[in-house]
């Protein structure tokens, strides 16, 4: 049994205070919560005060991108030991605007999927095809180039300790959710490809999430499927009250 994940991509939003303000509200709502692990991952510069406000909850930390040497000449980075050091224990990886962006490819994704697990922090790696792609039939296509890459040689012990987040890119933002069909589809064709490119067990155990206009009044059918083990959720994890439905909503039965 996968224990479902719920967390919260900030992206380019919330100043410390407004961080703080968020978290506060949400440690009271959760604290009663179990069986569904959460995750906030707001901007880089906030992390610590985050993690502070948290550190006697069970909400976790994450940040939204890392830099895979652990240090040196490169202005403007920031790497897993820092990110470790403010307190994260996940970090978001290739999300969709860091590849659309700022030039993110499967290899740079793949580096720094072992630079985070090299510091014990889960790697949240992102995957999911764009519109045009989708529309041409390739969504499986990309998928599986994607993952191939992304995850070229790690470990079944390192492939175990990754969380996969599927995020359509053309429902990121737009309120456009990919129905739970679409959503089960494409998780189950993941599965599939981490029992080929790894093992059985592997396949089994790694939770992949949904990412892409994920809101209250969606997230029990999304759930309802098998494959599917939780969310990565942007817009609506900026209100304490939408974040806090949505992680309710993934309680198991
Ligand atoms: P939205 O939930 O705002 O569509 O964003 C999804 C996302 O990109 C999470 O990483």
């Amino acid at each position: 049994m996968r224990k479902p994940i719920i967390a919260g991509n900030w992206k380019l939003f919330k100043n410390a205070l407004e961080a703080i303000e968020l978290v506060t509200i949400l440690k009271r709502e959760f604290c009663d919560v179990e069986g569904v692990d959460i995750v906030v991952c707001p901007v880089f510069v906030v992390l610590r005060d985050v993690y502070e406000c948290l550190m006697e909850s069970n909400i976790g930390v994450g940040a939204q991108d890392l830099y895979w040497e652990d240090s040196g000449a490169f202005t403007g980075e920031v790497s897993a030991p820092l990110i470790k050091d403010a307190g994260a224990q996940y970090v978001i990886i290739g999300h969709s605007e860091r590849r659309q962006f700022f030039g993110e490819t499967n290899q740079t994704v793949n580096k720094k999927i072992k630079a985070a697990l090299k510091h014990n922090l889960t790697p949240i790696i992102c995957v999911g095809e764009v519109l045009a792609e989708r529309e041409a039939g390739q969504t499986m296509d990309v998928l599986k180039k994607q993952c191939e890459e992304s995850l070229a040689g790690l470990t079944n012990e390192e492939m175990v300790k990754c969380v996969i987040a599927y995020e359509p890119v053309w429902a990121i933002g737009t309120g456009k959710t990919a129905t739970p069909a679409q959503a089960e589809e494409a998780h189950k064709y993941i599965r599939g490809l981490l029992v080929k490119q790894f093992s059985e067990d592997v396949g089994q155990s790694v939770r992949i999430q949904y990412g892409g206009s994920v809101k209250p009044d969606n997230i029990k059918e999304l759930m309802a499927q098998p494959d599917v083990d939780g969310a990565l959720v942007g817009g609506a994890s900026l209100k304490s009250d939408s974040f806090s439905a949505i992680v309710k909503g993934a309680i198991p039965a």
